[in-house]
């Protein structure tokens, strides 16, 4: 049954329409304990989600919905390897990955940590080499940069964690992210690196994927253009993460440079596999294994931690609340943290590509909102590009505010200049600023009756404007891994809810098919008539005026 058609459905249903004129100002004015009691603290992250359009009654109606849904099950099948990824088979295990005890996590009735391990204590070694200079290049010169070559979850999340704790970053190695099939990305790359110090890092978890299979033969085809053609320039300056190992020798890598991986880690939660070996390479092992660390702590906390008292369930249950009873459509997320300025473009995919279905695990269409728009840039640049719509624009926009109260970089003051702008983002969206405020603050200015009229309706703010406010003691390799981990358990909860399939992505596939057989027709000296008209006269232009 379609989870819309239940009662705890049209629970929320009823009383969305009660909260609909509901102002959280007064709430707060109403309620002087409201912080302590819609607030949560772990570790060191605090979350606020206070500013929401909740009371008692929401909550409580939510967590019925929760509970309607198996929710504790389904966590405990993720954790226990269960074959939850229904559409491909699969166990889904990216916490195993940083499973920091060693108790046993078993698949098709093998234990799988000794095998993580494994790949962990290999990772670890040539990361050591690689710093200690032990590890060179084919001319013997120390490997100084690195290039990864993947795209999709083979990209976003080790370039996002590479940038997020680049001031972790070890001495003397300088990474670079290539992942698009337009050829001026590696080429921008090629133009900037010594071929003789660098070390390619092909992550993919096929091998097959079109645009990380071109970009590594034009890396291959770089080297071998500068350094000859000998079957040592690929076995010393290319290594693999991959779950293909016959396609990683057959690219010619070194077998003791393959990092392998499983089917059971989804692309977009792989950051946690040897497709973090970049971030390893750039951070060092021990900071890496601090990252894995804050993921294990968080999944501990999901795992166990009731749940009213579970941050991602709640963030969970609130992105459903806005998303599937006030219809917002999108989710903005703001790190309020120039080294989280990609987290919102790696939430995408994690969410995006997790929870974009409209076919529930039951094979039936949806009639409810699932994944929302996710997007988002970092604070203050946001607020002089975009924030004036979720101020004063037509929709809903629910928003995530992130920061740190500890800055790594920069002066005390500077950072105070930063967090008072997240804070005071949150306290305009909630309060708004009404008719009366903005009469009085015109007449402070001398203004005649006629002007204030005419600006007036313009400088109101309605205000009601929910959002997330997730305040973390400093920005450390431990920390950001509870704040990725944090997001992956929001979003499998949301999943779970919507009972889509949230580990496979088939949506995907279309376009690479069709793009296929256009490549192929973008080759060929024919006109082309195959496809709709819009598609052939499109190519046949592009063919012409080459
Ligand atoms: O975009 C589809 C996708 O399969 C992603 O899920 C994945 O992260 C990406 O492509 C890259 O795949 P691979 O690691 O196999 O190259």
């Amino acid at each position: 049954m379609l989870i819309s058609k239940t009662k705890e459905w049209s629970n929320l249903q009823a009383h969305c329409k009660q909260m609909q004129n509901v102002k959280m100002k007064e709430l707060f004015n109403n309620d002087k304990e409201r912080f302590a009691k819609f607030s949560l603290q772990f570790n060191n992250i605090l979350f606020d989600y206070s500013k929401n359009i909740i009371d008692d009654s929401t909550i409580k109606l939510l967590l019925e919905l929760a509970h309607s849904t198996n929710l504790k099950s389904k966590i405990k099948q993720m954790f226990t390897g269960k074959k939850i990824n229904t559409t491909e088979n699969r166990a889904v295990l990216h916490t195993a990955l940083r499973n920091r005890n060693s108790k046993p996590v078993v698949v098709d009735g093998e234990d799988i940590m000794p095998e993580i391990n494994n790949v962990l204590d290999k990772m670890e070694t040539f990361v050591e080499k690689i710093h200690d200079g032990e590890y060179l290049g084919a001319t013997g010169k120390k490997i100084t940069t690195i290039v990864n070559i993947g795209i999709g979850g083979s990209d976003l999340g080790p370039m996002m964690v590479c940038q997020a704790l680049e001031y972790y970053k070890v001495k003397d190695i300088n990474s670079y992210f290539v992942s698009n099939v337009d050829g001026a990305d590696i080429a921008n790359v090629l133009k900037k690196i010594n071929p003789e110090t660098s070390l390619f890092i092909i992550a993919s978890k096929t091998f097959t994927t079109q645009e990380t299979m071109a970009n590594a033969l034009a890396a291959k085809k770089f080297m071998v253009s500068k350094l000859g053609d000998s079957a040592d320039i690929i076995a010393k300056h290319f290594v693999a993460l991959s779950t293909n190992i016959n396609e990683c020798k057959k690219f010619g890598i070194d077998e003791k440079n393959i990092f392998t991986f499983w089917d059971w880690v989804g692309g977009r939660y792989s950051l946690w596999s040897s497709i973090g070996l970049s971030i390893a390479l750039s951070i060092g092992m021990n900071n890496f294994e601090e990252l894995l660390t804050g993921g294990y702590d968080m999944d501990k906390h999901f795992k166990n931690a009731d749940f009213k008292n579970n941050i991602p369930v709640l963030m969970a249950l609130l992105g459903i609340w806005y998303n599937n009873f006030f219809n917002a459509k999108t989710l903005a997320v703001i790190p309020y943290c120039h080294y989280l300025r990609r987290f919102p473009t790696f939430l995408q995919q994690m969410d995006m590509e997790s929870n974009g279905k409209y076919i529930t695990k039951g094979n039936e269409k949806v009639d409810y909102n699932t994944g929302p728009v996710i997007w988002g840039e970092a604070g203050t640049n946001a607020q002089h590009s975009f924030f004036q719509l979720i101020h004063q624009g037509t929709q809903m926009i629910p928003v995530d505010f992130i920061s740190f109260i500890a800055n790594l970089d920069g002066d005390a003051k500077q950072h105070n200049m930063l967090l008072s702008n997240f804070f005071a983002q949150t306290e305009a969206l909630m309060k708004g600023k009404t008719e009366y405020e903005v009469r009085d603050e015109l007449l402070k200015e001398n203004k005649t009756e006629d002007e204030i009229n005419h600006i007036l309706p313009h400088k109101v703010f309605e205000g009601n404007k929910p959002s997330n406010t997730i305040l973390i003691d400093k920005l450390t390799p431990y920390t950001l891994g509870m704040l990725i981990a944090m997001y992956e358990h929001k979003v499998f909860v949301q999943g779970a809810i919507w009972n889509v399939n949230q580990f496979d992505q088939w949506g995907v596939e279309l376009g690479k098919q069709l793009a296929k057989n256009i490549l192929s027709e973008l080759n060929s000296d024919t006109t082309i008539t195959t496809h709709d008209c819009s598609t052939n006269a499109l190519i046949n232009y592009c063919k012409e005026k080459r």
